[in-house]
Order: structure tokens, then C-alpha cells, then sequence
């Protein structure tokens, strides 16, 4: 989801001294150590800006070892690669990798303490990354929405329209990002070679409750009944975080380019026709 709207971005609106390469799966199997440090000998890039994962908060519970292969492991062979070619790496991150009891905004100095072992793994891709002293990035960045891949507004909007009727959490606070929004953030972060960690987010906050809410308008979906319910009602695998807002001041003052407001991000992806976002 994210990475082809980086893709794009990059393609589009990026200088042309930038000549940007999508890596997927038929590309390469991240799970392959060995390849992928083949891969990238050959490719030589420059900047690396590593969005894939395994994203499946749930799945990653009883599948730990994937977990910390995909999303720890192969930051940290990306990171080596980085260190013998001197190449830019920037690493998505999670606001998982925090407990959610801070009550307030995360900001980048906060300690870390995952609940959840899609967290954990996140977070070793994160240390494997941090290493690299004034080379490495790591953008946190959170409930991420775009054209390109299962997540809650197509969830919500696709119920709200067969079924009429939802219930939402309205325990859990955070920041909808948009992925078109998050890829120019990440342009930003690229062009003024960033290091170290940054959040990065939409503006404002929201539970998944009010988000559901917004989608449902947003998508002009009528008749529509949202009933706001406790996490405990929906028991899964994995805890979530009850209130895990980053705040973005550390980004807002190195680019003075804060991202809109979410609600402002929803409308502009109901508004965008689909074909825009197919690279
Ligand atoms: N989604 C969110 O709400 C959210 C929130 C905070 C942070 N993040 C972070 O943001 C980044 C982007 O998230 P996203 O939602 O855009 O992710 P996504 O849509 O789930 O995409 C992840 C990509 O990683 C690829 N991938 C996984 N294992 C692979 C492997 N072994 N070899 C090659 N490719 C592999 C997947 O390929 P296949 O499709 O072929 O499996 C997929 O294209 C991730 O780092 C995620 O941790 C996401």
C-alpha cells in the first residue's frame, strides 16, 4: 500500500536526478538473506526506502519467527548492505512499538515498550537501522489508509454499504495517515537527508470509532447505523495500543511542511479516481 504511492510519488513529482525502482516479491523473497544481499549488490542504489513488512498485527502472534525475519532480519541485512555502500536507508516503523500508556502524543525520545510481537519485530528492525549512525532513518508512522491494499477505510466503507450496520472501537486513540500524504513526508525526509527517528502522521487524532464515522460521510453512504463499542467486544491475537498519536514536531520543524489534517486526507482520497494511484 504504502510503497507504490512512494513509487509514484517519487516517479511523478520527484526530480529526475531520482530514478526510482519498485521492489516487489517478484523481485526478490525478503525471506532469502542471502539473495537479497545478492539483489543489492547488483541493484546498487543510492537511497533505499524500505516499506515492505509483515504487516499482519494478528498473524504475527503465533508466526514470531517470520515476524522477526521480515520485519527485524532484513532491516538489519539492508542496513549492512548500507553500511559497505554508503546509501540512505529509511525504514517504515510503527507507533506499535509503543505501550499506548503514555496517555498524550509519543514523541521520538519516548521509551519503547511493544505489547505485541509485531511491535517487538518492528522495533529490531528499527535498532538494526539506528545503528547506522547518520545513514539510517526511521519513520514511525501510523493506521495507514491508501488505494493500494486492505485497511480500515475500505473495510468500513464496504460494510457500511452491504451490511448498514457496525460496531466500532471507541477505546483506542491515533493518527490516520494517508499513504499519498506519508509518500511526499518521505520525499522531504530523503531530500534532506534525514538520520535518526522521525514520526510522521497525518494531523489531529481520533478513535477508530469517530474514524469509522468520517468514512462513512466521506463515502456518502446513508442510513447507516455506527454503534461505538469497548476492544474487550472484539478479542484478538494481538493487544493494540489504547492511545499511541505520535507527535510530528520533530519532522514539522526540520521540513516546515506538516501533513494536512486526516480528515481533510479522507476526503482527498474519496475524491482522487482510483486510475491516479496505479503506477
Ligand atoms: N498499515 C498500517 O496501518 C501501518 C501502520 C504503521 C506502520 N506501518 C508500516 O508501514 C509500512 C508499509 O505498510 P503497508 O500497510 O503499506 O504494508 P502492506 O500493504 O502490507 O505491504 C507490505 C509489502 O511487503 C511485502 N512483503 C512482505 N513479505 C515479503 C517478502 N518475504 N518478500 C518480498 N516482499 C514481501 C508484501 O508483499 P506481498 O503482498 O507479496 O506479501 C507487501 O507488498 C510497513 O513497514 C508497516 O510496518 C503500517
Amino acid at each position: 500500500m504504502l510503497g507504490s504511492d512512494i513509487q509514484l510519488f517519487f516517479q511523478r513529482k520527484a526530480p529526475e536526478s531520482y530514478h526510482t525502482v519498485g521492489i516487489t516479491r517478484k523481485d526478490v523473497d525478503l525471506a532469502n538473506l542471502e539473495l537479497l544481499a545478492e539483489f543489492l549488490s547488483h541493484l546498487k542504489p543510492h537511497i533505499i526506502i524500505h516499506c515492505a513488512a509483515f504487516t499482519d498485527v494478528d498473524g504475527c502472534e503465533n508466526q514470531k519467527e517470520k515476524a522477526f525475519l521480515i520485519n527485524g532480519k532484513v532491516a538489519e541485512c539492508l542496513a549492512k548492505y548500507a553500511q559497505t555502500a554508503d546509501t540512505q536507508l529509511l525504514y517504515v516503523s510503527t507507533d506499535y512499538v509503543f505501550s499506548g500508556d503514555k496517555g498524550s502524543p509519543y514523541g521520538e525520545e519516548d521509551p519503547i515498550a511493544p505489547i505485541n510481537i509485531y511491535g517487538h519485530s518492528k522495533r529490531a528492525g528499527e535498532v538494526a537501522v539506528l545503528e547506522l549512525a547518520g545513514k539510517g532513518a526511521v519513520i514511525r508512522t501510523s493506521w495507514l489508509f491508501g488505494q493500494n491494499g486492505p485497511n480500515f477505510v475500505k473495510t468500513i466503507a464496504n460494510k457500511a454499504k452491504t451490511d448498514g450496520k457496525l460496531k466500532v472501537v471507541n477505546d483506542q486513540r491515533g493518527c490516520p495517515t494517508f499513504t499519498v500524504d506519508l509518500a511526499e513526508g518521505i520525499f522531504h525526509l530523503v531530500e534532506a537527508k534525514a538520520s535518526g527517528i522521525y514520526h510522521l502522521s497525518n494531523s489531529g487524532e481520533c478513535t477508530w470509532f469517530e474514524f469509522a464515522k468520517e468514512i462513512v460521510k466521506e463515502a456518502d453512504i446513508e442510513n447507516v447505523e455506527i454503534k461505538p463499542v469497548p476492544t474487550k467486544e472484539f478479542p484478538r491475537p494481538a493487544k493494540r495500543p489504547p492511545i499511541s498519536i505520535l507527535s510530528c514536531e520533530k519532522y514539522n520543524r526540520l521540513t516546515g511542511k506538516p501533513l494536512r489534517h486526516w480528515r481533510e486526507a479522507l476526503r482527498a482520497y474519496f475524491n482522487t479516481p482510483s486510475p491516479e494511484y496505479n503506477p
